[in-house]
């Protein structure tokens, strides 16, 4: 059975003792929750990954990285390797968000090294994918989302396609200025992005979910995630409070069991 997504990116907010009783309480507010089904992930600053890891259970609520270098050790001031993250017990890494390649100027060629990298130790990699504006704009972001996928999971062996996750963030919808793209343009960009899958791996792509982002709220998070081709929500802002998120949750869930969506 397919399970569905749910998870939240903090960006650079909360210090750790806010991260930890945000996942407290969001782990409490959804321990009812069968964790067959669903999936749940918090993806909190660096400094605060220690104790986070150590507050909440994994099989209840995954931990991420919001990055990683893509050097086991050496000479790169800054940067966190793969073995300092699996000492802390890290199991998600994501690379790629818009913020990192756009205010960052990461490219897609960094990112894959850092997934070849981050396959290697084990980590399951959240590759986040998105075109701009303007690439909307001049009409090519089926192109942008392939070709992003293609350079991104350039050598990702079919073997590793198990511990590989895709979040669609059109860049024109994410943070404060960003306007939530609609469900039936998101759906149609994940149904792009699974062909694309398919193409590089095969039947095999399909077990590769597909994580929608950008300005999930409490009004739109239900008949985004009841659409054919999305697999789950990543979200910023509305999940950054434990009880609007976990309610943000049930809702969606309930919605699901109404429209009865495939899970397959
Ligand atoms: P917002 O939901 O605040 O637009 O952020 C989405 C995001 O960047 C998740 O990674």
């Amino acid at each position: 059975m397919k399970k569905v997504y749910f998870g939240t990116n903090l960006k650079m907010y909360k210090n750790i003792q806010q991260t930890v009783d945000y996942l407290k309480e969001l782990e409490k507010g959804t321990e009812l929750i069968n964790r067959e089904e669903y999936e749940f992930f918090v993806i909190p600053s660096y400094i605060s990954l220690p104790s986070a890891t150590n507050s909440v259970s994994q099989d209840k609520i995954r931990i991420g990285a919001q990055n990683m270098g893509w050097e086991e050790e050496g000479q790169y001031t800054g940067e966190i390797s793969p073995r300092m993250l699996d000492e802390i017990s890290v199991k998600l890494v994501m690379v790629g968000h818009s913020e990192r390649r756009h205010v960052f100027r990461e490219t897609d060629e960094e990112e894959n090294k850092k997934v070849l990298c981050g396959l290697k130790h084990g980590f399951t990699m959240l590759l986040c994918i998105g075109e701009t504006e303007n690439e909307k704009e001049f009409g090519i972001s089926n192109e942008v989302l392939r070709s992003q996928l293609i350079k991104g999971l350039h050598c990702v062996r079919k073997e590793e396609v198990k511990k590989i996750w895709i979040a669609y963030e059109p860049v024109w919808a994410i943070g404060v200025n960003g306007k939530p793209a609609s469900e039936e343009y998101a759906n149609s960009k994940h149904k792009v992005i699974k062909e694309c899958l398919i193409d590089i791996f095969g039947e095999c792509g399909l077990e590769i979910p597909v994580l929608y982002g950008g300005s999930v709220n409490p009004q739109n998070a239900d008949s985004l995630i009841t659409q054919e081709y999305i697999d789950g929500l990543f979200v910023g802002r509305s999940a950054w409070n434990a009880e609007q998120f976990s309610s943000l949750i049930f809702k969606s869930i309930d919605t699901l069991k109404k429209h009865n969506k495939k899970v397959m």
